[in-house]
């Protein structure tokens, strides 16, 4: 996934939101100036390891984001209609007033089905490596498709999916916009390419820790100043850093110490089941750590509820260090600097359906 400035026109919200991070930079840029002399040394270590969120859509590869696409990518990440109960929207799992998330320990699917695991954000999502806790997608289109299909979740068939849409004329009509100069523009491919055009808009810039990055010092506490030097020294960082905090790479969950069952089940082996390589057994992508104080529960089996407990969890299965209460208070405070701006989304009008539209199958 490219990571880049400006790309296809943004929204309303967001040239507001661009405008308003600039004004931030602007105010950052004279701050560097002015303290070249007495420069901050937490500052400049920490922008050698994560960068600020940019305030522009993020370009991705192989998919113009447009006005029209990111609008009728909004209009199908709301349609429960993409489900074959009529039921599940992508916002029933990633609901975007809950910081991108469900609540849930596992996610719950159709015909009531439990799923194996936590669902991530969609937030900021478009700036991870690859998708999914194994990394099993390359992209947020590639991505899209899967729950759409899958059982314990959507349970349609990319044929209910085209049956749905060409029933309505207000969503041909809207493919038609999106997808100019195609002969058949409604295909399950541009379903997936609109949505992650619409996904790309969901970043989350301007949180406490971007300004303190773009040059604003007293944008931390002090609690969280002396959470992100533990960050740093006790190695967190060596597997969230970057724009993301996280999801750029892949990594043994229980480097030092395997956790137990309760949190890591034995059954879910990671990203050995896509690369099938005996090294990948319990490998999981870092998940970014933007908005995490948002996404509870945590880790891929969401069994761990509070934030404190998890970074507990990772100094000892992932560093060997039994952290000390005040340090996991610490980069607690820490990481809540990383909630940015939510985006503002405002929920879209779908158009009714038609005699001929395909009826909800509840089982
Ligand atoms: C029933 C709940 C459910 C529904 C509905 C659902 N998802 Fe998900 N989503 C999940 C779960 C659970 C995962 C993690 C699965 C895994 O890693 O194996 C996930 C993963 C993702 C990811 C990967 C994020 C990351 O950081 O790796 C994205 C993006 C995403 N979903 C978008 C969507 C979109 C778009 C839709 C609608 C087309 C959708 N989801 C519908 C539960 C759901
Ligand atoms: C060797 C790499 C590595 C190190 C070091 C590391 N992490 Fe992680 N972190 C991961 C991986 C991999 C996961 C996902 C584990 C899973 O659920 O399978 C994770 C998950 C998390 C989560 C849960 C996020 C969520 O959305 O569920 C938090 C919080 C977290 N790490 C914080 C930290 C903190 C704080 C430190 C330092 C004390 C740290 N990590 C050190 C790799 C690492």
């Amino acid at each position: 996934m490219q990571v880049g400035r400006a790309g296809g026109h943004p929204t309303m919200t967001h040239t507001l939101r661009a405008l308003a991070v600039g004004t931030v930079s602007a105010i950052g840029a004279l701050l560097i100036a002015g303290s070249a002399l007495a420069a901050d040394p937490l500052m400049e270590r920490a922008r050698e390891l994560f960068k600020p969120l940019p305030a522009s859509i993020p370009v991705v590869k192989d998919n113009a984001v447009t006005r029209e696409k990111i609008e009728l990518g909004k209009m199908l990440f709301f349609e429960p209609r993409l489900s074959a109960s009529g039921i599940f929207s992508c916002n029933s799992c990633h609901n975007l007033g809950l910081g991108g998330v469900d609540g849930l320990e596992t996610s719950v699917g159709h015909g009531w089905q439990k799923g194996p695991r936590n669902s991530p954000t969609v937030l900021n999502a478009v700036l991870n490596v690859a998708q999914f806790w194994d990394g099993r997608a390359e992209d947020l289109k590639a991505q899209a498709k899967g729950p759409i299909q899958a059982g314990v979740e959507m349970n349609s068939t990319p044929d209910r999916v085209m049956a749905v849409l060409t029933s309505i004329p207000a969503y041909t009509a809207r493919f038609a916009d999106a997808f100019p100069n195609e002969k058949q523009p409604v295909t399950f491919d541009n379903v997936a390419k609109a949505i992650e055009a619409f996904e790309a808009t969901l970043t989350t810039p301007a949180s406490p820790f971007d300004q303190f990055l773009e040059g604003k010092a007293d944008a931390l506490t002090d609690a969280q100043k002396a959470g992100l030097t533990l960050f740093m020294d006790k190695g967190c960082s060596a597997c969230h850093n970057g724009v993301n905090v996280g999801g750029q790479d892949y990594f043994p969950f229980g480097v030092v110490e395997k956790p137990g069952a309760e949190i890591l089940p034995p059954g879910d082996k990671g990203r050995f089941t896509v690369t099938k390589t005996a090294d990948d057994e319990y490998v999981f992508r870092s998940p970014t750590l933007r908005n995490v104080a948002l996404t509870a529960p945590y880790f891929h089996s969401g069994k761990v509820w509070d934030l404190r407990q998890a970074v507990a969890v990772m100094g000892s299965s992932q560093l060997g260090a039994k952290l000390s209460e005040q340090e996991i208070d610490q980069i607690t405070a820490f990481l809540h600097s990383l909630t940015g701006q939510q985006p503002r989304v405002e929920y879209p009008l779908l158009p009714a359906s038609l005699p001929a539209t395909p009826q909800p199958m509840l089982r």
